[in-house]
């Protein structure tokens, strides 16, 4: 346990003891996560410093060698992903248009990533670790593609109807290129006039693509990929199968990378919590088979995932345990003073009940 001033204190540290304001009041108890928003809330109520877990013999650089002896592998190559990434960057960039030339290379892409999926015989999404807030669309277009990719094949789509589905999907944001970027980029909740700005990307992308030589199935994804299962979405208000397959398939790969991961204007929730969500969600967003056959193929914690347990320890996910997949295989970190001789044990929590994973970082 060390002290610390509020502001040296870094996000995700566990907070040590329970924290009291100068009134008396209980502001946050021991056990939990200190977030960056908490210091303008802590200063107003005159704390300076607070006591946070010492993270032991988990360091940086253990961290990222036990990722890397662990081998951890995408469902496509990263000269794909990386290839993909570029290419949706520069479509976006241009100025307001897409060409049959852009649309060709993407679907040259997608004809890729399809031979890759495949090619393996049980394929679990894992989202890769690090990304930049600022290559965000990009990165999450690629996701979005792959992840649909993922359910049209389980699916049993022909390979004609996953180029179109994959292409769609990359492109299923295109529209944003037509919306104000300050809007796109605010750091923070939208007006409502802003959000009907926001929502008119659809309509922009499907302008967009049905003037490009890409088969109007694969456009209809940028028009339809907001629509939601009881008819509450846009842009329509479609309901049930009214809403084109694809674009079905790819609102459940939309929904589930964006709240992956930071946005500009919110953190990611951690693996459990979106998982949970989108379950629930379920039967009044999504249809309900499309996202059966996606939680087959998604992991709640990805083998090299950072997690935090109800104890305060910290550890790594080293393995899945296929029956529970709440509860990995993991490698826990002990405190430095604690023991001398030992830096870490192996846990597997199926078998351990008084140990669960509380969060991750
Ligand atoms: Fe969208």
């Amino acid at each position: 346990m060390q002290k610390h001033f509020i502001g040296g204190v870094r996000p995700g540290s566990i907070i040590a003891q329970d924290v009291y304001g100068s009134d008396g009041v209980l502001l946050i108890k021991k056990g939990s996560m200190f977030r960056e928003q908490y210091i303008p809330r802590f200063i107003d109520a005159g704390v300076q410093e607070i006591f946070i877990e010492d993270n032991g013999n988990m360091t940086p650089e253990t961290i990222a060698s036990i990722r890397k002896s662990l081998n951890i592998q995408d469902v496509i190559h990263d000269k794909t992903r990386t290839h993909a990434q570029s290419q949706i960057k520069k479509t976006m960039l241009k100025f307001k248009s897409v060409t049959n030339a852009d649309i060709q290379r993407i679907g040259q892409i997608v004809e890729d990533m399809i031979d890759q999926l495949l090619d393996k015989k049980d394929f679990v999404f894992a989202l890769s670790q690090l990304r930049s807030v600022d290559d965000y669309t990009y990165q999450h277009s690629v996701n979005v593609g792959v992840l649909a990719l993922i359910i049209g094949i389980d699916l049993g789509l022909e390979k004609e109807q996953l180029k179109q589905l994959g292409m769609g999907a990359i492109l299923h944001d295109i529209g944003k290129i037509m919306v104000p970027e300050e809007i796109i980029k605010k750091p923070a909740k939208l007006t409502a006039e802003e959000f009907s700005e926001v929502k008119k990307h659809t309509e922009y992308g499907y302008e967009i693509l049905i003037q490009t030589e890409i088969p109007e199935e694969a456009a209809k994804i940028a028009l339809h990929h907001h629509e939601k299962f009881d008819g509450t979405g846009y842009s329509r208000g479609l309901k049930n199968t009214k809403i084109p397959l694809f674009a079905r398939i790819v609102s459940v790969a939309d929904v589930y990378d964006a709240m992956s991961n930071d946005r500009v204007y919110q953190r990611k929730s951690s693996p459990d919590k979106v998982y949970r969500e989108i379950t629930h969600q379920g039967d009044r967003h999504f249809d309900t088979q499309i996202m059966e056959t996606f939680a087959r193929h998604i992991n709640i914690y990805p083998t090299g995932t950072g997690v935090i347990l109800n104890s305060g320890h910290r550890g790594i996910v080293l393995y899945q345990n296929k029956l529970y997949p709440e509860s990995p295989i993991i490698r826990v970190f002990l405190p430095k003073e604690k023991d001398v001789r030992r830096l870490y044990f192996d846990l597997d929590l199926s078998l351990n009940t008084k140990w669960h994973i509380i969060d991750t970082f």
